[in-house]
């Protein structure tokens, strides 16, 4: 195992992320941790970057035992510069802050020194690196060699004489570092000689031993459940390790696609195990948005009603679980934040404090006095699908298109009804059959249809047909912030409009949106 501690760069799970591609365990633990309650011993120890200077007076520092540890140790930026102010004072300068690539220029050495070479052992003379640092290294701390330049650092790579201590000023776990992963990798089994023996297997054993560690042997979680994939596997992962102490809600706001709620049951209790209680609340919901056709309107109605309806719901259940007789009250709230969206609200407080998420359930967790559990938060969604498979979560929810939390409500442009809400669904359906027949499904990032605003007029056998107007959108993303339109044959289009035209009632018009995003966003609202 690679002990990672993290001085809070907004990229230290990246390290653990490129470990985790290398088959190497790590775990990430904050800078501030002491290495004499650790209870094991790293293979290796990295120092992440962070946002310091660590000559500020609040500045976070390692704990110095790391030195006795006897294990190589590469400091990363933030991490470099810890290294190096543990091997003599005064050895920065905070002049210019330095940010995006450089070119850095490897030192190679020879004879008795060659071996200070090894963290760019293979590697070109010149690679491309990523930048991101205030302080730099102005003198060469005690007993270390320059091993790598950059035009603006001269002690771009240091590496120490005797010790395996390496210092990197550049990010090598960026993917705008090309080489950096195979740096991580000189680091972690050429010089640790870390196992390369991770598997997700393994990995959700861990995360299973250490959930019912921290909820103890009584304790009791309550959590959310979309149907999406995020969540499911949160929740599997949960029944896995503390079967029905853990009870996932569902909340059925009307504005799914069709017959989903059902499904999301049939999946989670028959198939999965999970203890869930389905409300259906969709009644509630359609009332509330009757009349209401300004967007964020619609997203604040179903936001805060979600809210109210889950706290009553949670709220049975304590009363439930304070009578159950072999476990305790619910004190965990389970959220299925993944790493990318942990990364924006990330804070970090000095050395006594260490990450804090802000995301959750409209302060539910705080209301009800329940602490956060969020067993995904250092996976990115391709390992979450990846655990999701080896939890046994069937393929075609594993690879689910993300929906979003107020739905087909944001897919209706204007005034949500019942009427539209199914005809909503009802091309929806056909619309993704065909995309799963024609075997694109997992081509395509999102897709689904949409409602126009107003009717049109089309013909049906031989009367005029006062109709409404169905938009169907299929993007293809990596990250959601940018998306172009998917490129279906006329063949494939034609059979999806001939179906959606022949059978939902009250349609005249079927459009294919082709904007891009930008300047369109993905949904319509
Ligand atoms: P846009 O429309 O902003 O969508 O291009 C980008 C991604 O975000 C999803 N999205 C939402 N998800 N609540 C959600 O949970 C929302 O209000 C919301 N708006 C957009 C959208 O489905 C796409 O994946």
């Amino acid at each position: 195992t690679i002990l990672v501690l993290d001085f809070g760069s907004q990229y230290t799970h990246l390290i653990t992320r490129r470990l985790r591609e290398l088959s190497i365990y790590s775990e990430m633990l904050p800078c501030t941790q002491r290495l004499s309650e650790l209870g094991w011993k790293p293979k290796g120890v990295i120092l992440s970057g962070g946002p310091y200077s660590v000559y500020a007076e609040d500045a976070p520092h390692v704990d110095p035992e790391v030195f006795n540890l006897d294990v190589p140790i590469l400091g990363i930026c933030y991490g470099l510069q810890e290294l190096a102010w543990n091997h003599g004072k005064n050895v920065l300068a905070g002049d210019k802050r330095e940010y995006g690539h450089s070119g850095l220029k490897i030192q190679r050495h020879s004879g008795k020194q060659a071996h200070v070479d090894r963290l760019f052992e293979g590697l070109h003379d010149d690679m491309e690196v990523w930048m991101s640092h205030g302080d730099k290294l102005s003198h060469m701390p005690d007993g270390f060699l320059t091993v790598a330049t950059t035009p603006n650092s001269p002690y771009a790579g240091i590496a120490h004489e005797e010790k395996e201590y390496y210092g990197i000023q550049f990010h090598p776990e960026v993917t705008h570092t090309p080489q950096g992963k195979e740096v991580i990798e000189n680091f972690a089994v050429k010089i640790c000689k870390a196992k390369q023996d991770w598997t997700m297997e393994a990995f959700v054993d861990k995360e299973i031993a250490r959930i019912r560690k921290l909820v103890g042997e009584e304790g009791q979680v309550l959590g959310a459940v979309s149907g999406g994939v995020d969540s499911t596997v949160a929740a599997k992962l949960m029944h896995e390790a503390i079967g029905d102490r853990f009870h996932a809600v569902m909340v059925d706001n009307g504005v799914m696609r069709q017959d989903e709620a059902k499904q999301v049951k049939e999946t989670l209790t028959k198939g999965l195990g999970v203890n869930l209680t389905v409300v259906d609340a969709s009644e509630r919901f359609l009332g509330l948005l009757k009349g209401v056709s300004d967007p964020e309107k619609k997203r604040k109605i179903i936001g805060n009603t979600f809210i109210e309806i889950f706290e009553e719901e949670a709220k049975k259940i304590a009363k439930e679980a304070e009578n159950s007789p072999r476990a305790g009250p619910i004190n965990f709230f389970l959220q299925g934040t993944l790493y990318p969206d942990v990364i924006e609200s990330i804070s970090f407080k000095g050395p006594s404090q260490t990450i804090k998420t802000h995301h959750n359930v409209g302060g539910l967790p705080e209301k009800m006095n329940l602490k956060l559990i969020e067993p995904l938060r250092e996976l990115f969604k391709d390992e979450v699908r990846a655990m999701g498979t080896n939890l046994g979560i069937p393929s075609d929810l594993v690879w689910r298109h993300p929906f979003p939390g107020p739905g087909i409500a944001i897919r209706i442009i204007g005034e949500v009804t019942p009427d539209k809400v199914r005809i909503v669904q009802e091309a929806d359906k056909i619309f993704i059959e065909e995309i799963r027949n024609a075997g694109l499904y997992r081509d395509i990032s999102q897709a689904f249809a949409a409602l126009m605003d107003g009717k049109s007029v089309g013909v049906v056998g031989d009367q005029r047909l006062h109709g409404h107007i169905i938009a169907l959108r299929a993007v293809v993303t990596t990250d959601f912030m940018t998306a172009n339109y998917y490129r279906f044959d006329y063949d494939f289009m034609d059979k999806v409009i001939n179906r959606i035209g022949n059978e939902v009632h009250g349609v005249a018009r079927v459009l294919y949106e082709m904007t891009s995003k930008p300047p369109s966003t993905i949904e319509f609202e």
